[in-house]
């Protein structure tokens, strides 16, 4: 039987699922249905940081900074958040004398260096572009960078995420639709997050109108149709070390845009055969597109591209067709893929129930082996990619080592 009136119909599903949402981050963030960021314990607080553990005490009781864990049932100790910790890095880095281990401390850009803008970008959906996106953009403020998300997929997988509700919390031209459209620049669409030093370009589904508002502006103005994104960042991207670009899964207008704003780009793939077919014809169509841009009067030299890097995603060392996979690609062409592949984990599905990343979620006892494992494997991830940052930037060395993430459970109670 045919439904009378699908458009209504469809209408009413999207508010229940609306209403549902709202219900979801009411319960999910109680008591005041926002979404904060725990706080950190001593030990946590000191590998981000790159200090150590009695180091970090002692600035804490100079600073007057830290309060005791008063939480029924948790393990004691001192308790920071995330604004004292970049207070805490201030100070180690005060105190460390100029060179090396100041730059580790104090990680961010330095005179020379320009901002990376970094695509999470492949032309599938679900093969783990926000997850990348939003973990590395965590794992860098922890790391004391300077960092913005911005959203561009009308999913707004990002977006909820940062614990924001596209269709409630997000005005349509309050996104990259927005600005395409003149209604808004970027600096005005910014807003911070519960995370310091990390802010957001928030999407909802207006973002699935952003090619067509492109495609008809090309024939009112002049204006490029590719360089909407590189022209709008130019505001905004100084006040950061990294842009993330969490693209939408095609290639389009917007992700087009995406291309030609980025720096650098990581393409997350899982092992499978549909997904190593698409992965060769995205490579295919962004290539051809780059090809058509001299006729828009962009030469190739337009392109900034420092890297471009495969981050297998999904992936079981088990399985033995997946491991010799990335044998290969890592044989073959080792400068495009990262070294570090992004684990399968049963981790992430229990943060994504609390509507968490990792980064964020404190797992009760019974999990911690586990998610420490998981934790291990997206900091291996992260730390590679970061240090994909660090060569674009033109540095030598490396990154401070983070700890294992298994340090934090050695010990127990009073750290
Ligand atoms: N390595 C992984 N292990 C387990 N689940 C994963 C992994 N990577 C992604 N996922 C899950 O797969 C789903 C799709 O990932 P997502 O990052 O949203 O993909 P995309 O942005 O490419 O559409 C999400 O539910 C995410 O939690
Ligand atoms: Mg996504």
């Amino acid at each position: 039987m045919a439904l009378k009136n699908p458009a209504q119909d469809l209408q009413e599903l999207a508010d229940a699922v609306g209403d549902l949402q709202k219900n979801i981050l009411e319960v999910v963030y109680e008591p005041d249905a926002r979404k904060t960021l725990r706080s950190f314990s001593l030990r946590e607080a000191a590998r981000w940081i790159g200090v150590s553990v009695p180091t970090l005490r002692a600035l804490c009781a100079e600073h007057g900074l830290g309060a005791e864990n008063g939480r029924s049932g948790s393990r004691g100790g001192l308790l920071l958040t995330a604004e004292e910790m970049a207070t805490l890095r201030k100070q180690a880095a005060a105190a460390a004398a100029a060179g090396g281990r100041k730059r580790r401390l104090l990680p961010g850009r330095v005179e020379g260096e320009t901002v990376q803008v970094v695509a999470s970008m492949i032309f599938k959906g679900g093969t783990g572009k926000t997850t990348l996106a939003v973990h590395f953009a965590q794992y860098l403020a922890l790391r004391g960078y300077r960092v913005l998300v911005l959203d561009l997929d009308p999913q707004a997988s990002a977006t909820t995420l940062f614990g924001l509700n596209p269709a409630a919390e997000v005005e349509d031209d309050a996104t990259f639709y927005g600005v395409v459209g003149g209604q808004r620049t970027m600096a005005e669409i910014v807003r911070p997050t519960y995370w310091p030093g990390l802010d957001l370009v928030p999407a909802n589904l207006a973002l699935a109108l952003t090619d067509f508002e492109i495609a008809g502006r090309a024939k009112l103005e002049p204006r490029p149709i590719h360089l909407y994104l590189r022209d709008a960042l130019r505001d905004v991207k100084e006040n950061y070390d990294v842009v993330l670009l969490d693209c939408r899964p095609d290639l389009g207008m917007t992700t087009l845009n995406a291309l030609l704003a980025a720096t650098g780009i990581f393409v997350p793939v899982t092992m499978s055969q549909l997904d190593i077919a698409s992965m060769g014809e995205f490579f295919r169509f962004s290539s051809f597109l780059l090809e058509q841009l001299p006729q828009f009067g962009l030469g190739e030299e337009g392109i900034g591209l420092d890297f471009v890097k495969l981050v297998i995603n999904r992936f079981d060392p088990t399985q033995a067709a997946q491991a010799q996979c990335h044998h290969w690609l890592l044989a073959r062409m080792p400068d495009w893929v990262l070294r570090t592949p992004m684990l399968q984990t049963a981790a992430l599905g229990h943060a994504n129930a609390q509507w968490q990343t990792l980064y964020e979620y404190e797992p009760d006892e019974g999990r911690r082996r586990a998610y420490n494992r998981a934790l291990e494997a997206f900091d291996r991830l992260c730390f590679d990619l970061e240090s994909t940052l660090w060569q674009a930037w033109g540095r030598k060395g490396s990154p401070h080592a983070l700890p294992s993430a298994s340090t934090l459970t050695r010990g127990g109670a009073h750290d």
